[in-house]
């Protein structure tokens, strides 16, 4: 039996959709509509394409955003100071830049400088911290489009064992979060984990978040779990590949996500419904 395939394209263009029809109402009011700003830094080919992804669905919504592109030499000075001006900006209700940053450029100081309530990715230590208190904050995109594609599936996460495998600040760490959150008994698996396959295969829900191409095989995965996978990969080729070795694991899994067009499309539409609550928060809304 063939697994059932989770279209996260076709998710999220419904979740976009949705939003570009409030945009349209907000602009049809006369009022601003919510504007993204995003700063990359230096041109590595896979943060490009990211951003790209990210302003056409931008467009796509009907709102605003700026791109602020910085060369690989920029000092961190520099770009926090141009972080202070899109706090400063109240035309700007999301800031996002885009990760890896280069080496002479500490990330942690850079994130710690959002203004958290324009903290659209939830990277901020305030937004990890209310997430992980259980308060209202901005969710990490990937984490909350996970949820959203499993939720898809109609099978309910109550009461499932759930695995993540990875445990990364932006997806391991905050989607097992969110699974306990939504009362799945959760194990947070990793390269250290002893006999990994025998953890994975009681997962009745599998998340793999590792960064390694094809590690999750079929003999992994138990009968009729869903499978969410969260690599994007590049292959000698020039293709992008996920963490699950699709071939062998459709056969096994009940449900499955595509690499591309799983797990991609929905991080760039949760990206959009944090940009719009943000602005729904700065607005009064
Ligand atoms: N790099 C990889 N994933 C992400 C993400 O979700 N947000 C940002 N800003 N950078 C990333």
């Amino acid at each position: 039996m063939m697994a059932n395939i989770i279209d996260g394209k076709a998710v999220s263009l419904g979740i976009k959709e949705k939003l570009k029809e409030r945009v349209e109402s907000v602009r049809e009011e006369g009022e601003r509509v919510p504007c993204l700003a995003v700063i990359i830094v230096g041109d590595n080919p896979a943060s490009r394409s990211y951003v790209r992804g990210k302003l056409k669905a931008v467009e796509f919504t009907g709102m605003e955003s700026r791109l602020l592109e910085l060369p690989e030499d920029v000092s961190e000075e520099k770009l926090l100071q141009l972080i202070g001006c899109f706090n400063e900006n109240s035309d700007v209700d999301g800031i996002l830049v885009q990760l890896p940053l280069p080496r002479h450029i500490n990330e942690d100081r850079v994130i710690d400088a959002i203004l958290p309530r324009k903290d659209v990715d939830g990277f901020h230590p305030q937004n990890v911290a209310n997430l992980w208190l259980g308060r209202k904050c901005f969710v990490p995109c990937t984490p909350q489009g996970i949820i959203k594609l499993i939720e898809s599936t109609g099978e309910n996460i109550e009461g499932k064992r759930a695995v993540v495998v990875g445990r990364s600040n932006i997806v391991g760490k905050p989607v097992a979060k969110l699974l306990l959150d939504r009362n799945a008994t959760v194990t947070v698996a990793h390269s250290r984990t002893p006999d990994l396959k025998a953890v994975t295969r009681e997962a009745d829900i599998l998340v793999a978040a590792v960064g390694r191409p094809g590690v999750i095989t079929g003999d992994m995965i138990k009968p009729g779990a869903i499978v969410i996978d969260v690599g994007i990969n590049r292959t000698d080729d020039g293709h992008l590949t996920g963490d699950v070795d699709f071939a062998s694991a459709s056969e096994v899994a009940g449900w499955i996500t595509p690499v591309p067009g799983g797990v991609g499309p929905m991080t760039i539409a949760m990206l959009m419904e944090n940009t719009y609550s943000a602005w729904c928060a700065i607005s009064d809304r």
